[in-house]
C-alpha cells in the first residue's frame, strides 16, 4: 500500500460520525498525579492493569475509534498475555502513541512554552509503527496571560508541530496536531479566542510551509472558553465562540477535529462537545473528542486501586465514552446523563 493510501485507511476509520479517542497517553508524571489525587500509587503493575481494564472493556469499540498510548504501555500486556496494542485493535479500536517528549521554558520568550522531541524522532515512530501504532500525538502548550503567547511563541510552537507532522506522514503515520491553549487563570473567553485564533493561524501557516496534507491529520485544539478563575460560559456561548474561531482559521480540508477536554469536568466537556454538534452550526469537519481526564476521571475514581471494582470502573467508563459518542450526533441530555 502506498504511504498516501495507508494514511487514507487510517483516517477513513478514525473519522466516522459516532466515536471518539481516548487520550490515554499520560507521561509517568502526569500519570503519578492524576492516581495520586484517586488515592492511588503510581506502580508499573498499576499502570498496566489500569490501562488494559480500560480497554478491556465490554462494547467500547462502539463509541471509542483510537487511543493514544504513552511508550510505556506500547509494550505491556493484560492479564491473559496479549499485547495493549493488540487488545485495543481486538476491540475495533487503533492504536496510537504520543511523541512528543515533554515541555519546558522557551529561550526568548518568557512565559512561552516549547515541547521537545523532534531529534531521533523517524526512528522512534517506525520503531512504534512496528509495535502496532498507526498514528501519533504531539502537544504543544500554550498558557495565556497578558503577555503570551508571546510572537516567538507562536511562531516557534507551530513550526515544531508542523515538522513532527510532516515527519510523521512520511511514514504513514496520522498526526493529531494538538495545539493546547490552557485553560488556567482569569481571562474572558474573547481573550482565549483571540489567542486561540493567533494559535491556529500560526500552525496552519507552518503546516502549509512543510507540506503538510491537511486530508490526512487530525486537529486536536482547545475549546474557546473562559479562563478557569473566572467562572463558567454556557455550551451555547463555548460553542458559538470555538467554532467562530475555527471557521475562520481551520480549511475544511482537514476532516476531524477531536476536542481536548484540559480541565472541564466529565459533565462539562460532554455538554460542550454536545453543543458544537448542533446540526444548525454547519461545521464543515466532523467534530469529535479526545479527552484524557473527561473519559476517565470517573472509572479511575470507581477503581481507586481495587481490582474489585474493575466492573464499576469499567461501567464508568463506558458511560463517559457512550454519552460523547451521543453528543457527536448532538443528541446529549441532561435527562441521558441522569438515566444511568
Ligand atoms: P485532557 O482531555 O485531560 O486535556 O487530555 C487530553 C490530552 O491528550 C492532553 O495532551
Amino acid at each position: 500500500m502506498s504511504t498516501a493510501a495507508e494514511l487514507q485507511k487510517t483516517i477513513d476509520e478514525m473519522i466516522d460520525g459516532e466515536r471518539g479517542i481516548l487520550a490515554a497517553d499520560e507521561s509517568s508524571g502526569t500519570i503519578e498525579k492524576r492516581l495520586k489525587a484517586v488515592g492511588i500509587e503510581s506502580t508499573e503493575e498499576n499502570r498496566r492493569w489500569y490501562r488494559s481494564m480500560l480497554l478491556s472493556t465490554t462494547e467500547v469499540g462502539r463509541y471509542i475509534c483510537g487511543v493514544i498510548f504513552y511508550e510505556e504501555t506500547m509494550t505491556q500486556k493484560d492479564d491473559k498475555g496479549t499485547p495493549l496494542p493488540e487488545l485495543a485493535a481486538s476491540q475495533g479500536i487503533i492504536p496510537g502513541i504520543k511523541v512528543d517528549k515533554g515541555k519546558g521554558p522557551l529561550p526568548g520568550a518568557p512565559g512561552d512554552m516549547i515541547t521537545y522531541g523532534l531529534d531521533g524522532l523517524e526512528e522512534r515512530l517506525t520503531h512504534y509503527k512496528s509495535l502496532g501504532a498507526r498514528f501519533a500525538k504531539w502537544r504543544e502548550v500554550y498558557p495565556i496571560t497578558d503577555h503570551n503567547p508571546t510572537p516567538l511563541g507562536l511562531t516557534a510552537n507551530a513550526e515544531m508541530l508542523a515538522r513532527y507532522a510532516a515527519v510523521c506522514q512520511s511514514l504513514g503515520i496520522v498526526p493529531i496536531v494538538e495545539p493546547e491553549v490552557l485553560i488556567d487563570g482569569n481571562h474572558s473567553i474573547e481573550r482565549s479566542a483571540e489567542v486561540n485564533e493567533q494559535v491556529l493561524n500560526a500552525v496552519f501557516s507552518a503546516l502549509r510551509q512543510h507540506g503538510v496534507t491537511l486530508e490526512h491529520m487530525i486537529l486536536k485544539p482547545s475549546m474557546v472558553t473562559p479562563g478557569k478563575e473566572a467562572g463558567k460560559s454556557s455550551p451555547e456561548e463555548v460553542a458559538a465562540m470555538t467554532l467562530r474561531t475555527l471557521k475562520r482559521c481551520v480549511p475544511p480540508a482537514v476532516p476531524g477535529i477531536n476536542f481536548l477536554s484540559g480541565g472541564q469536568t466529565p459533565e462539562e466537556a460532554t455538554a460542550n462537545l454536545n453543543a458544537l454538534n448542533q446540526p444548525e452550526n454547519g461545521a464543515p469537519w466532523k467534530l469529535g473528542m479526545s479527552y484524557g481526564r473527561a473519559l476517565q476521571e470517573p472509572a479511575m475514581a470507581a477503581w481507586a486501586g481495587d481490582t474489585a471494582n474493575k466492573a464499576l470502573a469499567q461501567q464508568a467508563f463506558l458511560k463517559r465514552a457512550r454519552l460523547n459518542s451521543l453528543a457527536k450526533k448532538g443528541q446529549y441530555t441532561a435527562e441521558k446523563e441522569a438515566a444511568d
